[in-house]
């Protein structure tokens, strides 16, 4: 679910959207529900929950849906996250879903609870330290750039030894 709301909707109201998306949770077998509501760079607001499946690992957590959703509608810059789930305190992203959210860059992450007003704010980054990110494939890309060009300059120095001493 996509709707347009105005861009500075507080912390508050994202728990109360994530609410509202636990509602939806697909979640016969753990019995946990948790929701999620995602806030684009532009405004709108992506709903998720945790959707489980007969064949357990085909489930999806309620953070990556609302990402894989977000993405599918075309947004892939984000201000805010919020996550819930029935615990009486704040339950921290499970490690993939970390993972799945820093892809995107550093964003709010807003862990609320559906029954009270404990919040906890932390932000994709400071979920995952020393996180394997996009920018960790392009220095890749960088190092391999400036190894062949080495490799280059090495094979012309030959060449001119060659054409030297022949
Ligand atoms: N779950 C989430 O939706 N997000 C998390 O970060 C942790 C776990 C879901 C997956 C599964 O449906 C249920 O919670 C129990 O693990």
């Amino acid at each position: 679910m996509a709707a347009s709301l105005p861009q500075d909707i507080s912390d508050t109201e994202l728990v109360h959207l994530a609410r509202t998306a636990l509602k939806r949770a697909h979640c016969p077998y753990s019995k946990f529900p948790v929701g999620a509501a995602l806030l684009t760079e532009s405004g709108e607001i992506i709903l998720g929950c945790n959707v489980e499946n007969a064949s357990y690992g085909g489930t999806i957590c309620a953070e990556r849906s609302a990402v894989v959703s977000a993405v599918s509608q075309g947004h892939t810059k984000f201000r805010a996250i919020s996550v819930v789930t029935e615990l009486n305190e704040p339950a921290s992203p499970c490690g993939l879903c970390r993972q799945f959210l820093v892809e995107f860059g550093d964003f709010k992450v807003i862990i609320g609870t559906a029954f009270n007003t404990k919040i906890l704010i932390t932000s994709t980054r400071d979920l995952l330290p020393f996180a394997f990110t996009p920018e960790s494939l392009d220095t890749f890309e960088h190092e391999k750039a400036s190894a062949a060009s080495v490799d280059t300059e090495g094979d012309s120095k030959e060449q001119a030894a060659t054409t030297i001493s022949s």
